[in-house]
């Protein structure tokens, strides 16, 4: 509920918000509170550096003013895919999960141009699968380039957990 705040996004169970890094201290304070939280829950020991000056933070504010969703975002040159591995043969969606969750993965050795890099996208756990994260990623497209909509192409994920990965594998259907 700040004075000033760069609404990106107004929907009927929160709204979206953007933190820039020449933003008051006060918001910046807040915006690094909540990054060390996430890292605790992503289980970052020591959260890696980042070059803050370039970073463009996004919350989601639920009704009730809690932070419920929070994206990091950085300009990035480089991507690495993905490597696409067969899935054995499963029957059942529930199976595909757990198979998904269990295995690690690899990504490929050869950069491909990108533009923005997802740091940090995290949301509150009583609150997922309410496409948060989704309507956070969209609302980065639109907005972390002046005028311009960032294809998905354009978009990398810092290496991924596996919730993460399910994630991003929906959302960027590949
Ligand atoms: N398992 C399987 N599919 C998942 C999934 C999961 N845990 N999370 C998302 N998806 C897929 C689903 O297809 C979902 O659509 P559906 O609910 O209609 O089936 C779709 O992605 C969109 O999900 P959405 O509701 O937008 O995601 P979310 O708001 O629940 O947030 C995360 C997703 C990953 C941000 C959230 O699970 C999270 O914060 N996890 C802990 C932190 C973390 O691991 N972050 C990722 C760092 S790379």
């Amino acid at each position: 509920g700040w004075k000033k705040e760069r609404i990106l996004a107004e929907y009927p169970d929160g709204r979206i918000i953007m933190v820039l890094p020449e933003d008051p201290k006060y918001a910046l304070k807040k915006v690094d509170e909540i990054r060390e939280m996430v890292d605790n829950d992503l289980g970052f020991q020591q959260a890696p550096l980042m070059c803050y000056s370039r970073t463009k933070t996004l919350l989601f504010i639920s009704n009730d003013k809690k932070v419920v969703g929070c994206l990091i975002a950085e300009h990035i040159q480089w991507g690495y895919r993905v490597i696409e591995e067969k899935l054995p043969v499963i029957r059942s969606e529930e199976e595909k999960v757990r198979f998904e969750r269990q295995k690690a993965w690899c990504c490929s050795t050869l950069p491909e141009p990108a533009i923005c890099g997802i740091s940090r996208i995290w949301v509150f756990s009583m609150m997922r699968r309410k496409k948060i994260a989704s309507r956070m990623i969209e609302c980065l497209r639109s907005n972390f380039i002046y005028g311009s909509y960032l294809s998905k192409e354009e978009i990398a994920f810092s290496d991924p957990t596996p919730d993460g990965k399910l994630f991003a594998t929906q959302y960027c259907g590949t």
